[in-house]
């Protein structure tokens, strides 16, 4: 953050360890923080601590440092980490300096692929370094790039520019000087930042010219050449006969009579870190560089690219501070869980008519026909996000008539895949920011198909780049275990497809008994969830002491059956399995003993007796079965273990299923001890490949 206001540092101390705290969802392994000196530009002072964003407070408090100092003007910033390169310690922890008196320091999301090469030239001249980090290498480029210039004329925009112009990898960066006190500069490439802005005043702007390369800076761009190889061209390229930034381009926040003004900015990789203060944000782009001084904001481009706007608009944003605080309930998770009534209905908002029983997706209405003359439709996701594609491939199937491709994003990119000009590629993302689902939509975008985003983090990178899309509007997911975006993900993504099927007369009876279906899905996830306290019995007498549980079912169950097997080893670290009940004879049957729970998702549809017979094969091997079976099915014997769920339309009915295991898994993870919304080793973003 940058504060042109006078603040003592307890209040600027508050203002990082809350945002990190809000932030902790996306890493938690350790946590760090920099803020000023007593003397402008003294060293700053670090605290780090390895574990959670509330031993850092306790690290802080126990500090012998004067908190309650005034400044006029202060920056600072912090961290929480998912370990990447290096252990979690305190050493790895960010922020990372070039040097002991912290000429440089900085925080990083993000990963930097070529740091090896740049650390091997670094020691050859003569620079140390301290930790097993990626980051570290950056803060001692910077450290390198000041030392080149013999006439230290860089000012801390250009320095920073030439640093990342020899970068290789994502990141989003917040760096910090001693030479440059109360400036900062931030940049990203590849990982998500926004800036917020809060003053009383009113803003002359509310958007910040982007400042563009000379042509002069154009032909020096290092691509030809680069620091590393020619280091005299940091000093000759931008001393003084350097290139000089179009000033007169720049409009940045001034009051309106010109004066600095008291005024806060917040840079930070999602909004729910600063929600808290304000709700204007700017979303900076790949290759932006931020700088703030003096309460202005000027943001420059590193190369142009005619394709991406030269204007950042201040957006306001939608979300309150409720949403994203646990309110009455004990977890995050445990919170979405029981927000899907509601948050169902937000997808659907505005979007079904249930009277006429219409389904009209604005952002995709320019692009209904051009989806219609696909040749292939290609979904492509990650982790839930790739179950609720799996969810909906059968009515896609159904409804569309189009081949339907459903691709994880890393084995997408491992393999390459074939990608068409008259492909549609569709991909699901909660966060938009998943690094492997961006590179696929990259890699799509580059070979003319026509990609769209289905996302629920509204200003993500992948509802920016697509050319159109759906935000699935569930509210902020917050429990790194993914509840709500899975149902909302997957009510849209049905939506869409009834949608694409409206030019069919032949469809029309199916495409109205899905939206009657539709109608009824809140209703029928709050009877499931009214089912709860049973759900903690079942979790306590019948599977908390388990090793393993397999869940099984076909057809439009066989995402419910992998997306409950992920939540169960995601939240209780119990092994567990989604199997396809038509493959139960050619493998799974052999783990089959009195021992082994098995979960069966037996509702009705035109596959019920397939998978009723999967289940005869299992009781006659001694298995364990519990069923999920609908309410009123006579055939399951009330002497079965079984979780009876409301009916609803076939395709339809995972929407329901998946509820019980939501809870379930939420149960087992409560019994085992598990810190629920912080599952060891995993983060509810993952932007590194
Ligand atoms: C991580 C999260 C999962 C999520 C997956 C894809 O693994 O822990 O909950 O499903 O990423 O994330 P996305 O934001 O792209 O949906």
């Amino acid at each position: 953050c940058s504060f042109l206001v006078e603040k003592d540092r307890k209040y600027v101390c508050d203002v990082l360890c809350n945002g990190l705290a809000r932030l902790e969802y996306r890493g938690y392994d350790s946590a760090g923080i920099g803020i000023d000196g007593d003397a402008p530009g003294s060293p700053i002072l670090m605290f780090k601590t390895v574990g959670k964003v509330a031993s850092l407070r306790k690290e802080i408090l126990e500090a012998k440092v004067d908190m309650t100092k005034v400044f006029v003007s202060q920056t600072s910033m912090a961290h929480t980490r998912w370990a990447t390169h290096g252990v979690p310690s305190n050493t790895n922890c960010h922020p990372h300096v070039s040097n002991a008196l912290t000429e440089f320091s900085l925080v990083h999301n993000g990963i930097i692929t070529n740091y090896k090469e740049l650390k091997l030239v670094l020691l050859k001249r003569g620079y140390t370094f301290h930790t097993d980090t990626d980051t570290e290498a950056v803060a001692v480029l910077c450290k390198y790039v000041w030392d080149s210039q013999p006439h230290k004329r860089l000012n801390f925009t250009e320095l920073i520019k030439t640093v990342i112009k020899e970068l290789e990898g994502s990141f989003a960066f917040v760096f910090k000087s001693t030479h440059f006190p109360d400036e900062i500069v931030a940049a990203r490439r590849g990982s998500p930042l926004l800036i917020g802005v809060k003053t009383d005043r009113k803003l002359k702007v509310d958007f910040v010219d982007v400042e563009l390369p000379t042509n002069e800076e154009r032909v020096n761009d290092p691509d030809a050449g680069g620091l590393l190889a020619v280091p005299n061209a940091v000093a000759e390229g931008h001393g003084a006969a350097g290139p000089k930034l179009r000033r007169s381009q720049s409009r940045a926040f001034l009051s309106e009579d010109g004066m600095p003004q008291p005024i806060e900015f917040f840079v930070a990789s999602d909004a729910s870190a600063v929600i808290e203060h304000t709700k204007r944000v700017l979303y900076l782009e790949d290759d932006d560089i931020a700088h703030i001084a003096e309460g202005e904001l000027h943001i420059h481009r590193l190369r142009r690219n005619d394709t991406i706007s030269s204007v950042r608009a201040i957006e306001t944003l939608e979300i309150e501070l409720a949403e994203i605080m646990k309110g009455q309930y004990d977890h995050f998770m445990q919170k979405e869980i029981y927000e899907q009534p509601e948050s169902v209905v937000n997808t659907m908002r505005g979007r079904v008519n249930f009277d006429t029983r219409q389904i009209m997706l604005g952002g995709l209405k320019a692009y209904l026909p051009v989806i219609r003359r696909g040749r292939r439709l290609l979904f492509v996701a990650c982790g839930t996000s790739y179950h609720s594609c799996i969810a909906v491939r059968p009515v896609f199937e159904e409804l569309t008539d189009i081949p339907v491709a459903v691709e994880l994003a890393s084995d997408f990119l491992d393999r390459r895949t074939p990608v068409f000009r008259d492909d549609v590629a569709i991909f699901v993302s909660q966060s938009g920011e998943t690094a492997d689902t961006i590179l696929a939509m990259r890699y799509c975008l580059e070979r003319g198909a026509l990609s769209l985003g289905v996302v629920n983090a509204v200003g993500s990178t992948l509802s920016r780049e697509t050319h159109a899309g759906i935000h699935i509007n569930a509210g902020p997911e917050i429990g790194v275990a993914s509840t709500k975006a899975y149902t909302s993900q997957y009510v849209a993504l049905v939506m869409m497809a009834v949608q694409l099927s409206d030019d069919s007369i032949s469809k029309t009876a199916r495409r109205q008994q899905i939206i009657d279906g539709l109608h009824d899905i809140p209703s029928q996830i709050r009877q499931v969830l009214a089912m709860d306290k049973s759900l903690q019995q079942m979790a306590r007498d019948m599977l908390a002491k388990e090793k393993s549980l397999l869940i099984m079912g076909r057809g439009y169950q066989y995402a419910t059956c992998l997306e409950g097997a992920l939540k169960i080893k995601e939240v209780s670290y119990m092994h567990s399995e989604g199997i396809l009940a038509g493959e139960l004879k050619h493998g799974p049957l052999a783990l089959v003993d009195e021992h082994l729970p098995v979960i069966f998702i037996m509702t009705r549809d035109s596959l019920y007796p397939k998978v009723q017979s999967a289940l005869a094969q299992v009781t006659a091997r001694k298995g364990r079965p519990i069923i999920i079976c609908n309410e009123d099915d006579e055939t399951v014997s009330d002497n079965a273990k079984c979780i009876r769920v409301p009916q609803t339309v076939d395709c339809l009915q995972g929407l329901i299923n998946v509820i019980p295991l939501q809870l379930l898994s939420y149960h087992l993870a409560v019994m085992n001890g598990v810190d629920v919304d912080f599952p060891r080793n995993l983060a509810k973003s993952v932007t590194t490949e």
